[in-house]
Order: C-alpha cells, then structure tokens, then sequence
C-alpha cells in the first residue's frame, strides 16, 4: 500500500513553514530561505542541482530518505510558482527549470485548470481542481506502488494532515523566529488526530522530527 509521505518540510522555532509576503521575489516568503539553511549544503540538495560536492552525515541522510521510493509528488499552487488566480498565458513551468527534481508525475492543487506541462527528466506537472482526495488518487494510480510525497507548501500539508492522509512527516525545525506567515500547526490538534513523535534528532543546525500517523 502507498503511504503518504512529508520530507524535509522546515519550519520555524514559532511554527511558519513560509515568510509572509510571497511572490517572484521572495518564493518561500520574507526570510522563509532561512528556514532551509541546512539542507542548502547537502550532497542530495546539492546533487539536485548539478553540483557533485555536498555534505553527507545526518541532515544528508534525513533528505536522501524524502527520495526513496517516491513514485509521484503532491503539491499546492502557490509552491509552484508566484502566479496567483486565473493563469494569464502558459509560461510559467515552475521555479526548478526545464529539468525540475521531481523525476516523476506531479499533481499540482489549484482552483484554476491548465493543461499539464511536460518537462524534461520524466517530470509532468498536471493540475488538479477537484480537491486533495482526487488529486491523492491519481498520484496513488500513477505511483503505481511506489509512495507519494507532500512538497508542501504550508496549505496542502495543512489540509492533507487535518484530513489524517499523511502516514509520515518529517520536520526540520530551524532555530529561526519568522513571527508570520503560513503557520503549520495553527487551529489543528496533530495528537488528536493520532500523530506521535516517532525520531527526534537534534544537530546544531536544526532538530529533525519525525511524526508517525498511529493506528
Ligand atoms: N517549509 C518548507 O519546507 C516548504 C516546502 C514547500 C514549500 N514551501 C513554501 O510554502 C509556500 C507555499 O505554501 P502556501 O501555504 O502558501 O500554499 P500551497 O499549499 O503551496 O498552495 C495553496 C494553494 O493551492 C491551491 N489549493 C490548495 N488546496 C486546494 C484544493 N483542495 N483544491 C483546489 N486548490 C487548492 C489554492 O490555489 P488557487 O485557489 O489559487 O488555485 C491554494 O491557495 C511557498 O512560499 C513555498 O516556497 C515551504
């Protein structure tokens, strides 16, 4: 069976996985590249985008496992890219180029259609406007065993963890206040809804958590 899987999803000390104020300029809002500040030297991060150096050991580790056995991605419209509402043309194909990292089907949310984008390196970006429920059944059909991954942003994970779909979410929390911007966890009860700290893991740059859907 697919599971449902959230990797390297880094918020901050007060619980923003995004800066406010996003857009062209800014893609993970104000001050919202320091919250990713120590998957940035990683080998697999690194590795992602052509360079052949990078650190391994434990925050390595922690991002290689987000790439094991990931047969499609997930993620919410405003990850894609800064264009908001109605889509004006078909430029924009994403932040990642015309090789995105994803290797595989993507199922982007949005409440706005658009025909799906080939990319080079066997990525298709498709558009879903039928919701988180049919968007997670076709990355299942297209997984075809393999599992799924959340990339995020803040709103998708939100709505897929308040939907109890997410079987295994891995949080880096960077030692950085944002005072706002898209909070995690604001107005859900993760332990209500079954989810237990299963690894914490704490190195000087960021903790690594892992919660695990119980049951
Ligand atoms: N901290 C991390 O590790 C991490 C990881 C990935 C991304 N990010 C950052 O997170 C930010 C984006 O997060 P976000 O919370 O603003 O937005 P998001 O989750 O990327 O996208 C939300 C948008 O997706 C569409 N959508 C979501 N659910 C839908 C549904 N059920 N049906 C139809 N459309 C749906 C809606 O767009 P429309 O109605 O406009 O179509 C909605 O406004 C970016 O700054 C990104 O860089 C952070």
């Amino acid at each position: 069976m697919s599971k449902l899987r959230v990797h390297s999803f880094s918020i901050s000390l007060d619980g923003y996985g995004a800066g406010p104020d996003q857009g062209l300029d800014n893609p993970l809002g104000v001050g919202g590249e320091t919250l990713h500040e120590w998957v940035f030297p990683t080998r697999t991060f690194q590795q992602m985008y052509g360079n052949d150096s990078g650190t391994t050991g434990i925050n390595d580790d922690f991002a290689v496992r987000g790439f094991a056995n990931i047969g499609a991605w997930i993620m919410g419209r405003n990850m894609f890219g800064p264009v908001r509402g109605s889509w004006p043309d078909d430029d924009w194909k994403g932040w990642w180029g015309d090789n995105p990292p994803y290797h595989c089907p993507v199922f982007v949310l949005t409440n706005h259609p658009r025909a799906s984008i080939v990319m080079d390196g066997g990525t298709t970006f498709h558009f879903v406007t039928d919701g988180i429920h049919a968007a997670l059944k076709r990355a299942m059909e297209a997984a075809d065993g393999r599992d799924i991954r959340i990339g995020g942003g803040v709103a998708t994970v939100r709505d897929y963890l308040r939907a109890r779909l997410i079987d295994e979410m891995h949080l880096a929390i960077s030692p950085v206040l944002l005072g706002g911007g898209e909070h995690l966890f604001a107005g859900i009860d993760a332990a209500q809804l079954g989810y237990r700290c299963t690894e914490h893991v704490p190195m000087t740059d960021v903790t690594h958590v892992v919660l695990t859907k119980q049951g």
